[in-house]
């Protein structure tokens, strides 16, 4: 919205793009209190964080849409209706489903009527925090201020899918053995019919949360790891086979370089199935825990399912798998990327990939895959890929088109996608502006349209 009055003239920063039924939801207008506003000036911060910017924007069911804002630091939520856009019903509380601060990133999503929310819970974004509430029984959590469950995560994505959520997120590896910080990408998993441990352990916590690296590397003589996830799609199919697509860049501090890999869910859920990893003391290598010793029901399982069949509820798992799973949420094998290879790559330009979209039923056959990839420069790149690692050619760079110039606004990162096929548009956003583009412009190479 437009500030009025005496308040400080700040941009329309762009927060969040989702699409609900036929409507794009960019963004929606609700002003922090004035109580609000001043105290989070009093706890020391400046004018323009203390509005309420909305990090949640999630649809309940088909008449109401969940929405949190910081609310000034003090993060708030409540329902709207869809039809009207009136709000409805009662304010509650943000803690642990929308962060205190804007410039934290966060993710939220209903499965079976419950809201799993990733962020920080607290003023210092020190608890990190993947937490489950509403519906009912109680609310769960990961453990507080545990590096080993998560250590300062960026999170980027949450799906819902068969029994588990999963959730898609980049943070310190506290398994990298080397000297100085180094980001790792991962991928973790939780059972949607987890009831939290045991009175005696986990109680209120999750006794499903593992996690795994996703490898996005080049192979060969200049093998080099892509780390840093920075945007994944949804589950799509690749080929007829469930997959993610993502793009990776190098260390934040190191020289800039993209790459796109995908992954499928076979060889995420592979992953889960394989060895756990561990570190016996605070000093010594990670290593993978031996199979045979593990405890049983496998931990990480849901109740109900494969080794756990025979309980009704996690509350009911022994001991032993709880006190495993605590220790162990970290899983030994990376996932490995479709093909073992990245799909693209983009090294030796100033700028990194940093926005995704994957049209996966592209071309008159609908039968190509064609990557958009916006960066920091402004700029998207739409990619044919190779998806399949059969094919003899390699992915082909179609086009490098130039968003930012369109819309001469000051800042020209992309921030994120919305790839709409019913309107056949990619939609672009900036900071301060949403630029729509066709996904295609056969109409500029009217000799070979076809
Ligand atoms: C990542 O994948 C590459 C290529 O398959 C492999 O050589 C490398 O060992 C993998 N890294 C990890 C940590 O699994
Ligand atoms: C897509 O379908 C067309 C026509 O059936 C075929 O010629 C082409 O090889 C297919 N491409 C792929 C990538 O499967
Ligand atoms: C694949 O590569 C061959 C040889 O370079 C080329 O003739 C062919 O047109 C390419 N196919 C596609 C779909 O680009």
């Amino acid at each position: 919205g437009r500030p009025s009055g005496n308040e400080s003239q700040h941009r329309l920063d762009f927060q969040l793009m989702t699409k609900i039924h036929d409507t794009l939801f960019i963004k929606l207008t609700w002003r922090s209190g004035q109580a609000d506003r001043e105290t989070c000036a009093m706890k020391g911060k400046h004018r323009d964080e203390c509005h309420n910017f909305i990090k949640v924007l999630v649809p309940r069911n088909d008449d109401l849409v969940f929405i949190c804002g910081t609310n000034g630091f003090n993060p708030m939520c409540r329902y709207y209706r869809l039809d009207n856009l009136e709000f409805d019903g009662e304010e509650i509380s943000g803690l642990a489903r929308c962060p205190f601060d804007a410039k934290q990133t966060n993710v939220a999503l209903f499965a079976d009527g419950k809201l799993y929310s990733a962020t920080v819970a607290d003023f210092l974004a020190s608890d990190a925090v993947i937490y489950r509430s509403m519906g009912d029984g109680s609310a769960l959590r990961t453990i507080k201020y545990d590096s080993k469950w998560l250590k300062e995560p960026h999170f980027l994505h949450a799906v819902d899918y068969g029994d588990f959520v999963y959730f898609f997120f980049r943070e310190i590896a506290a398994e990298h053995n080397n000297l100085g910080k180094a980001v790792y990408s991962r991928v973790a998993r939780i059972c949607k019919n987890d009831m939290g441990g045991s009175q005696r352990v986990l109680e209120k916590h999750w006794t499903s949360f593992v996690k795994a690296r996703l490898n996005c590397s080049v192979p060969g003589e200049s093998f080099f790891y892509f780390d840093v996830l920075q945007a994944i799609t949804d589950i799509i199919d690749i080929n007829g086979v469930p997959s993610v697509v993502g793009v990776f860049t190098t260390q934040l501090n190191s020289i800039p370089g993209s790459a796109v890999c995908a992954f499928s869910m076979v060889d995420i859920e592979n992953a889960f199935h394989g060895r756990f990893k561990e570190q016996k003391t605070p000093d010594s290598v990670w290593t993978p825990f031996p199979e045979e010793k593990l405890p049983k029901p496998r931990p990480g399982c849901c109740a109900g399912h494969g080794s756990a069949e025979s309980y009704k509820t996690s509350i009911e798992f022994p001991d032993e798998t709880l006190q495993f799973i605590k220790s162990h949420p970290l899983m030994d094998a990376s996932v490995p990327s479709i093909g073992d290879e990245p799909w693209f790559t983009k090294t030796r330009v100033r700028y990194r990939l940093t926005a995704l979209a994957v049209d996966n039923t592209a071309g008159p056959q609908k039968n190509y895959t064609v990557v958009f990839i916006g960066s920091e420069a402004g700029i998207v790149l739409k990619v044919l890929a190779k998806t399949s690692p059969l094919s003899l050619n390699d992915s082909i760079l179609l086009e490098e088109i130039d968003v930012f110039n369109q819309a001469k606004y000051d800042d020209r990162q992309i921030l994120s996608f919305h790839l709409d096929k019913d309107t056949h548009t990619l939609y672009v956003a900036f900071s301060s502006c949403v630029v729509r583009i066709p996904l295609s412009r056969c109409e500029r190479h009217s000799s070979c349209q076809k």
